[in-house]
C-alpha cells in the first residue's frame, strides 16, 4: 500500500505521512476508515514503530486522522471538494536558471574552494553551541553582536592587523552592505559626498547613492587612491581598500596612508577602510591596517569572514571610532543584530579553540599554490600578450592585455561559450568606459588542476 525509500533524503516518517495524507485527500482512504495498528503497519512496511508513530502523530496534529482510545486511528472526515482545491502543490525543484549555468573554468573573483572549508570542525562548533547554549535561543541576542565574539575579534585584529580598539567599538554585521548602511545613517546630516575608488567595488557606490549621498569617483594608481584628486574634491568621506585595492590589487604605501590620515584630520572627515581580504597575502608580511596608524582618528575599519571562511555565512564586523559611539548607540540602540546567534556563538567556539588562525594559515597555503599556478600558466600561455598586475594577495589577479579588446561584453560571451566565466572589468568603473585591456581572473573557486587548461583556453581567445 505504501512505499518507503531509505535512499530518499526525506525522512521515512515524513514519506509515510505524505503518502497517507495524499490518499486521504484523494478519497482513496474514506472518512472513518480504520488504519492498521502502528505495530501491524511497521511489520508490513518493514520499518520501525517510531517511523509509523511519527507519521500518525503528524497526521493527527494536522487533523487528517483521529484516535479513539483503545480502538486505534481513523481517517477524519474531509470535504472532498475543498480538499481537492487545496491540494498541496509540491514546489518546483528546477535549479535556479543562474545556478544551472555551469562553467568548467570559473574565474569569478568571489568564489572560495569548498575543499578548504573546515566542515567537520565547524559542525562540531555548531553542535556544541546548540548543546550548551540552547537556553539562549529563546531570547534576542545582543544588538551590537555577541560580546564574546567582539572580544575574540578585538584580540585577533590587534595581533594580526594592528587594529587598536576595545570590544565596545566593534559591531557585528551581516556583510559590507549592512555595515555601510549603518555608516550612511551615521554620516547623514554631517556629510554629503562620498569619494570612492574608480575602479572599485560596486557596493559602496550603490549603498551611499541609495542613501542620498553624492558619489565622487577617484582614480586609482600604483599607490592606490589618488590623493591629489581626492583633495581637489569637496568629499568629506572616503571609502578605500588600502591593503589590496579592489580590483587592481595595489597596496597604498605608508607615506600615502599618513597623508590620507592627515587629510582626515581637517574638519570631521571620515575614512572607511575596507580590509576585506587581508588574511590572504602570499608575498611578504601582512600589511598593517590604516586604523592601526591612527587608532584615535576618524577611521571606520571593515572586516569580513567572506574571503577566508564563507561568503554564504554573512558574517562581518566593523570597528567604529570612539567619536561615533554615542551616535551609534543613539540611532541603533533598539535595533537587532542581523547575524543569527547560532552563527556568532559557533564562531566564538571556532576562534577560542584556535581553529580560526589555523584555518587562516591553511587557507593561505592552499590559495598560495593556486596563485602560483595562475602566474606560471599565464607566463606559459600568454607570454608577451599580457602582464599580471595586482598579484601576491587575495583571490584574484588582473591581467593587463597588450592589446585592448574591441568589445568586452562580446569577449565575455565568447569566453562563456568555451566554458569560462569572466566578470566584465567595466563593472568596476563608475561609467562603463574603460581602456578594455584588463581581465579580472579569480582563482579561489577554480580546481587547481583546471587552472592551466582554463588559462590556455582563455589565451586562445586573445589574438
Ligand atoms: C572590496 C570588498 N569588500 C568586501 C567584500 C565582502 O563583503 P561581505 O562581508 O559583504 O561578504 C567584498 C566581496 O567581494 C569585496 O570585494
Amino acid at each position: 500500500m505504501f512505499n518507503l525509500n531509505n535512499k530518499d533524503a526525506t525522512p521515512l516518517y515524513r514519506q509515510l505521512f505524505l503518502q497517507i495524507r495524499d490518499q486521504i485527500i484523494s478519497g482513496e482512504l474514506p472518512a472513518h476508515f480504520k488504519l492498521p495498528s502502528i505495530r501491524a503497519m511497521a511489520v508490513e512496511l518493514a520499518t520501525s514503530r517510531n517511523t509509523v508513530e511519527g507519521a500518525f502523530q503528524e497526521l493527527c496534529a494536522e487533523g487528517y486522522i483521529y484516535s479513539k482510545s483503545r480502538s486505534g486511528y481513523f481517517v477524519s472526515y474531509i470535504d472532498q471538494e475543498l480538499a481537492s482545491s487545496s491540494r498541496v502543490i509540491h514546489p518546483q525543484q528546477d535549479l535556479h536558471p543562474k545556478l544551472a549555468e555551469r562553467y568548467k573554468y570559473d574565474f569569478h573573483p568571489a568564489r572560495l574552494d569548498p575543499e578548504v572549508f573546515p566542515a567537520s570542525l565547524w559542525r562540531r562548533c555548531l553542535i556544541d553551541c546548540l548543546r550548551s547554549d540552547a537556553g539562549d535561543f529563546s531570547q534576542y541576542s545582543e544588538p551590537q553582536g555577541e560580546w564574546g565574539l567582539r572580544c575574540n575579534l578585538q584580540f585577533y585584529l590587534e595581533r594580526s592587523r594592528g587594529v587598536h580598539c576595545t570590544p565596545d567599538q566593534i559591531v557585528v554585521c551581516s556583510g559590507l552592505q549592512q555595515s555601510l548602511t549603518i555608516v550612511a545613517q551615521l554620516a547623514r546630516g554631517r556629510h554629503e559626498s562620498v569619494a570612492i575608488e574608480n575602479p572599485g567595488y560596486h557596493l559602496p557606490r550603490e549603498v551611499f547613492h541609495n542613501n542620498g549621498f553624492n558619489i565622487t569617483p577617484i582614480d586609482v594608481g600604483i599607490g592606490g587612491l589618488n590623493l591629489s584628486t581626492l583633495k581637489s574634491t569637496s568629499s568629506t568621506v572616503v571609502y578605500i581598500t588600502p591593503s589590496h585595492q579592489m580590483p587592481l590589487g595595489y597596496v597604498m604605501p605608508v607615506a600615502n596612508r599618513l597623508e590620507l590620515i592627515s587629510w582626515s584630520k581637517t574638519g570631521e572627515r571620515l575614512i572607511i577602510e575596507d580590509d576585506y581580504d587581508s588574511e590572504l597575502r602570499y608575498i611578504g608580511r601582512p600589511i598593517s591596517s590604516l586604523q592601526g596608524l591612527c587608532s584615535d582618528g576618524n577611521i571606520i575599519y571593515q572586516g569580513t569572514f567572506s574571503k577566508v571562511f564563507s561568503p554564504a555565512l554573512r558574517l562581518s564586523y566593523m570597528v567604529l571610532p570612539k567619536s561615533l559611539l554615542n551616535d551609534y548607540h543613539r540611532l541603533f540602540q533598539g535595533h537587532f543584530c542581523q547575524v543569527p546567534l547560532l552563527i556568532q556563538r559557533a564562531m566564538i567556539n571556532f576562534m577560542e579553540r584556535g581553529h580560526w588562525e589555523q584555518h587562516i594559515r591553511r587557507s593561505r597555503n592552499f590559495y598560495k599554490k593556486k596563485h602560483e599556478i595562475m602566474l606560471q600558466s599565464i607566463g606559459e600561455y600568454f607570454g608577451r600578450k599580457a602582464k599580471v598586475i595586482g598579484q601576491g594577495a587575495g583571490l584574484h589577479i588582473i591581467l593587463e592585455l597588450a592589446e585592448s579588446l574591441n568589445d568586452e561584453l562580446a569577449f565575455v560571451e565568447r569566453a562563456k561559450q568555451k566554458g569560462l566565466r569572466l566578470l566584465p572589468f567595466s563593472e568596476f568603473y563608475v561609467s562603463s568606459q574603460t581602456e578594455g585591456n584588463k581581465l579580472m581572473l579569480g582563482f579561489g573557486g577554480m580546481k587547481i588542476n583546471d587552472i592551466p587548461e582554463g588559462i590556455e583556453t582563455l589565451a586562445t581567445l586573445i589574438h
